[in-house]
């Protein structure tokens, strides 16, 4: 779609439920936390990061960052993580932040560019788990046409090439749509290279 790689279904169930269990350790280390836009308005999902730099907004804007708001350094990308990076990103580098997105049910986030990152020859790979969730694409440009597509627990995308910048959102989460989360939910991660 629009250039971006969709790999449907490819995590299975139990590979779902592993990275799941990775990533109950990655928060366990390093909180999900509501960041707030440059505006001041919190955001409507949660975050955390893995990796040697997060992703952070607050009242100074958009970044990356080493460390943790608590001070403490990110916690490792989880290996069950990194091997999907390995198998689809098609990359030459390795992803050096795991941002962690957890949308509760009323959830959305709304159409922005990945473009913080140093370097856009590399790819952003998105991986989705729990709850399915409506993702708008566009285009590189603001407004114009768009296209949406379900994402399904398991799918994995791959923002590369013409369509690393383009523009993309999630509108709704289907709330009860998946078992994968005993308390229901949704988590996204992207893996980027960040330098
Ligand atoms: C993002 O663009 O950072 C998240 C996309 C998604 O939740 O699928
Ligand atoms: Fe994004």
């Amino acid at each position: 779609m629009r250039g971006v790689a969709v790999w449907s279904e490819f995590l299975e169930r139990a590979a779902q439920e592993a990275m799941v269990a990775d990533l109950r350790d990655v928060v366990r280390a390093a909180p999900l936390f509501r960041p707030v836009t440059r505006w001041g308005k919190p955001m409507r999902v949660r975050m955390t990061s893995a990796g040697r730099f997060g992703w952070v907004s607050d009242r100074s804007g958009y970044r990356y960052e080493p460390r943790h708001p608590s001070g403490v350094a990110w916690p490792p990308i989880p290996a069950s993580v990194l091997a999907v990076w390995e198998a689809v990103s098609g990359a030459d580098r390795a992803p050096e932040c795991c941002l962690v997105n957890f949308y509760d049910a009323d959830a959305k986030m709304n159409l922005h560019q990945d473009r913080d990152e140093a370097d856009f020859s590399q790819p952003v790979v998105s991986i989705s788990l729990g709850d399915e969730a409506l993702f708008r694409i566009g285009n590189a440009e603001r407004g114009g046409s768009t296209e949406s597509l379900w994402l399904r627990s398991g799918d994995v995308l791959v923002m590369g090439g013409p369509a690393r910048l383009l523009h993309h959102g999630i509108d709704r989460v289907r709330a009860g749509s998946s078992t994968l989360l005993p308390d229901g939910g949704r988590i996204n991660l992207t893996l980027r290279v960040v330098t």
